[in-house]
């Protein structure tokens, strides 16, 4: 059984599609992190990201495999453990631009598919619902306030830190800066843009709490079983 959580970054997703997955026993698929393993992988070795069959070719030949078996996913490429390395501004930066490439998405098509074969996964992304899993028994399209997008964000960066209220504000424009322009990123994209499947629920993050939204899909779930 496939359960799809799509929208825009900083919604949710990964925070909801973890507590699915530990409350119910399903596998937690991050789509985001193959791109951005992708992208780390293209700075490590040096290929040019303007250069689309460069990166293409690079894609096809990386070996990506995931360790869920912990709090957070581990993800680790031809044998290193990058789940650290794909998490950083540099590379928030790029990541749009690789998986803009249809090149890319298609190498990524088999390792997602592989994942989810013969056990129950929630898997969250951008184009999961239409284009990964478009049989999912369960779609569902996240979306929240922009500004309260980045406000998470920033607090996921600095847990248990004390920020200054001025501190805040600053790091909360820079980063819906980012956000917003990754969304418009993915958005536009001919390939697989971000975008909700016309059979998605929409369910929007701001106005619920983490628990709450848990339970609306725990009972798409248990209607469509
Ligand atoms: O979810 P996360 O913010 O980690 O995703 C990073 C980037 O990976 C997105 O901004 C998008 O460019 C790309 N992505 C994608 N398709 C997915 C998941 C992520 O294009 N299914």
């Amino acid at each position: 059984m496939i359960v799809a959580i799509d929208g825009p970054a900083g919604s949710g997703k990964s925070t909801i599609a973890r507590e699915i997955a530990r409350r119910m026993g399903f596998e937690k698929l991050d789509t985001g992190a193959l791109y951005r393993t992708v992208a780390f992988a293209c700075t490590l070795h040096g290929v040019d990201l303007d250069d689309e069959d460069g990166v293409v070719t690079l894609s096809r030949s990386l070996d990506i495999s995931f360790d869920s078996a912990g709090e957070a996913t581990r993800i680790s490429v031809d044998g290193r453990d990058v789940s650290d390395d794909i998490r950083t501004p540099a590379v928030d930066r790029i990541v749009s631009k690789v998986s803009a490439y249809p090149g890319v998405r298609e190498a990524m098509l088999p390792v997602q598919r592989l994942f989810a074969q013969d056990r129950d996964v929630v898997a969250e992304g951008r184009d999961i619902g239409t284009v990964v899993f478009p049989n999912a028994l369960v779609k569902v399209f996240l979306t929240a306030d922009p500004r309260e997008r980045a406000r998470r964000r920033v607090l996921q960066r600095h847990p248990g830190e004390q920020l200054s209220d001025e501190a805040l504000q600053r790091e909360v424009d820079e980063t819906l800066a980012d956000l917003e322009r990754r969304d418009r990123l993915d958005s536009s994209r001919e390939t697989a843009p971000l975008r909700a499947a016309d059979d998605a629920v929409r369910i929007d993050s701001s106005r619920f709490t983490i628990d709450e939204v848990v339970d609306q899909i725990r009972d798409l779930i248990s209607k469509r079983r």
